[in-house]
């Protein structure tokens, strides 16, 4: 009877997670916020304001320099977009200084380029920078959305009750889906609790949100990066158990391209956000990339592992007592299994480092192991790796694919 009522709970909890149809692998795009923040300031800053042209700017070159063709889609905006009162019909309105033509004209412009735009709002009377909530107003603002064509909202918690998350999340995820309009949903819900992982209700999230941001906002800074994975590694039991197609942690935004990662850094953070199978909303200007920085963001190879049609979070599966050092390991649906090992110290030189297949859960003898930023096959390994790592946050990323073993 109890193994009966188990087995019904793990098929309850797959059955109700949220199926949109949307982010069957997470999805990926740009975002403002972590780069250009409340920028509303059109007429001392033209260039780094909010405006449409902004993101105009934004979508075309993810259009045009190969961002869209390895899979690049979305264009979120932010929070920030909208006048400070609602209209005399009660309507949100779009900064008319920021957005000339209204959201709906960028939208079209946007869509006509093959791409999608987000939106944001909040749950509560208030955004975080004290524009108008959602709040007693959420069938009229979700219906404006959709009748402008938004693609995916962002929704945050500031100015309410944590306590009334497991309402107001809800709510506004069963407006969006009374519009008819698939709206990819991305829910600020556990990150104002995340201290408290236990409280979190991720099976509830899960039935709500095709993502959901676990941590605090990413910011300009490898110690920021290093924090967001470090708090993954300590949760990625409880975490990677509600992640799969249709449902993702969100580790929030790469800053690859901005000012705060170094080459290795920026590899890190790449790999690291494939491995938790991350939403890709790149934060940066597109206009001021360097070569390598696209060379990064528009690495195939762990794109593939990122968009895994299986969906499978990967996990820390070993870190040394002093933290200085350590591996993660993720199930792939071709059989084959992507590793990352990463080395945290700032002390000294490159060393090398062994990962045995045992310590990344990989049960074979011999393996073919294939270096995915250096896009060479290494051959056929026994026992584990050794790969040589620098200090200060850098890492290999493998794609290990075991070989049968031959009776
Ligand atoms: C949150 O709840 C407390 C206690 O019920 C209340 O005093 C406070 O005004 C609430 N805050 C918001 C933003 O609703
Ligand atoms: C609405 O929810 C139903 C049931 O989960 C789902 O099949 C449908 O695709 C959803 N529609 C939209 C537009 O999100």
């Amino acid at each position: 009877m109890i193994l009966l009522g188990l087995l019904l709970l793990g098929t309850l909890h797959i059955s109700t997670a949220l199926d949109n149809g949307l982010a069957r692998t997470p999805p990926m795009g740009w975002l403002n916020w972590e780069r250009y923040r409340c920028n509303t300031d059109c007429k001392n800053d033209p260039y780094n304001c909010i405006s449409a042209d902004l993101f105009l700017e934004m979508a075309k070159l993810m259009k045009y320099e190969g961002y869209a063709d390895v899979g690049y889609e979305y264009i979120n905006i932010d929070d920030c977009w909208m006048l400070r009162d609602r209209g005399a019909d009660g309507k949100l309105v779009s900064n008319p200084e920021l957005f000339p033509e209204g959201i709906p004209a960028l939208a079209d412009a946007i869509h006509s380029m093959g791409l999608k735009i987000g939106i944001y709002e909040d749950y509560g009377t208030k955004t975080c920078g004290g524009y108008p909530g959602t709040k007693d107003h959420i069938e009229d603002d979700v219906n404006l959305f959709a009748s402008w064509g938004i693609d995916s909202l962002k929704l945050d918690g500031c100015y309410c009750n944590a306590s009334e998350f497991s309402t107001g999340f809800p709510a506004v995820g069963a407006a969006l889906n009374a519009t008819g309009r698939p709206v990819l949903y991305s829910c600020e819900w556990p990150l104002y609790e995340y201290r408290e992982t236990d409280k979190i209700p991720y099976a509830e999230i899960a039935e709500t949100c095709n993502l959901w941001r676990n941590t605090e906002d990413v910011q300009d800074s490898w110690a920021s990066v290093e924090r967001i994975i470090e708090w993954f590694g300590d949760n990625a039991g409880n975490l990677a158990s509600y992640a799969g197609p249709g449902n993702w942690n969100d580790p929030d935004m790469l800053i690859i391209g901005d000012y705060g990662l170094s080459f290795e850094q920026s590899e890190t953070q790449m790999a690291m956000w494939a491995m938790m199978a991350a939403p890709l909303y790149m934060s940066n200007d597109l206009r001021t990339l360097r070569q390598w920085q696209k060379d990064i963001l528009m690495n195939q190879e762990v794109i593939a592992v990122d968009q895994d049609p299986m969906g499978k979070q990967g996990v820390r599966v070993y870190q040394d007592a002093k933290k200085k050092h350590e591996y993660w390991s993720r199930e792939l649906a071709d059989g084959s299994y992507a590793v990352v090992m990463y080395r945290r110290d700032s002390s000294g030189l490159p060393k090398p480092y062994t990962a045995t297949f045992k310590q990344l859960l990989i049960k074979t003898k011999t393996a073919h192991v294939r270096d995915l930023f250096t896009h060479l096959d290494l051959g056929v390994y026994t026992d584990g790796i050794t790969a040589t790592l620098p200090p200060s946050g850098s890492c290999k990323m493998f794609k290990v694919t075991p070989i049968k073993s031959q009776f």
